[in-house]
């Protein structure tokens, strides 16, 4: 198991899928997790399932959007005042659409831009304030990209346009962050059983292109994505940064 004692943890987009699965795994490894989501009651109950399984109440939650600066100010705030400290930043949270170039309102291209893309620059931002201020040791930003940003897929331009934004932002953030011993890395998923891709998977043919175009010849799981995140997250990856990591199955070899 990875060791996060002594680590204070956020994880954004945490109420559901490959978020709430990394912050379990952050919270069984020993440290203190923030749950961030739009939705009160989904991160609650993350929480509360994540704490059923420990002896010390390690999670806890806190509403924001991660488009919204003044949330995340708050945010911000919340950790100085609680906890004093930041080591581990996982920004997870992200939404996806589907639409041809043609047929997309702008508006739609900035919703997707704004969820994905600048909410990574926005909470690096001020959340990396905090970071650069905590005590040395263990500390490290892993953005959830996606295997769309490294080959983009049918009628999701927008999505793919940002997530290989994402991966690239990694690298830039990486290089600035590196004098204060923060890490950045990003990790790359292929596709996973979560609440975002549920409608598709419903469907037995995108269920079997799925099988029949990944090496492995299946769909991921969660925690398969979120075991790749806290390993980046951990003392364990201490000599990488603005590295990629690729969690796809094989999708990108077949
Ligand atoms: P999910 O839909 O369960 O998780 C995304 C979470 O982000 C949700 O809980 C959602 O409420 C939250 N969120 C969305 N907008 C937000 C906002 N403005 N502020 C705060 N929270 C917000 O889906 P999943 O699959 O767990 O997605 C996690 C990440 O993994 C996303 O960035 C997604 O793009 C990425 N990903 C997922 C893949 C998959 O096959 N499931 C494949 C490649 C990437």
């Amino acid at each position: 198991m990875l060791n996060f004692k002594d680590t204070v943890a956020v994880v954004t987009g945490a109420g559901s899928g490959i978020g709430k699965q990394t912050a379990k795994i952050l919270a069984q490894g020993g440290a203190r997790v923030v749950l961030v989501g739009r939705t009160l009651s989904k991160i609650n109950e993350a929480a509360e399932e994540i704490n059923n399984g420990l002896t010390e109440q390690a999670a806890v939650s806190f509403q924001a959007d991660v488009t919204n600066e003044a949330d995340i100010e708050d945010l911000a705030a919340f950790i100085k005042s609680n906890y004093g400290f930041l080591h581990v930043l996982v920004n997870n949270a992200g939404t996806s659409g589907k639409s041809t170039i043609m047929d997309m309102e702008a508006s739609e291209w900035d919703r997707i831009q704004e969820t994905n893309l600048k909410s990574v620059y926005l909470v690096s931002k001020k959340l990396g304030r905090l970071m650069m201020e905590s005590d040395a040791g263990n500390k490290a930003i892993v953005n959830v990209a996606s295997l769309s940003g490294h080959k983009a897929g049918a009628k999701i331009p927008h999505y793919s346009s940002s997530k290989a934004a994402v991966i690239n932002f990694t690298k830039a953030l990486a290089l600035e962050f590196a004098s204060y011993g923060i890490r950045v890395n990003s990790v790359s998923p292929g596709f996973a059983e979560t609440p975002l891709t549920a409608e598709g998977l419903k469907k037995k043919r995108f269920e079997e292109a799925i099988q029949r175009n990944t090496a492995l010849g299946r769909v991921g799981k969660p925690e398969e994505i979120a075991n790749v995140i806290t390993f980046a997250a951990s003392n364990e990856a201490s000599y990488m940064t603005g590295s990629d990591l690729l969690v796809d199955g094989g999708w990108l070899i077949s």
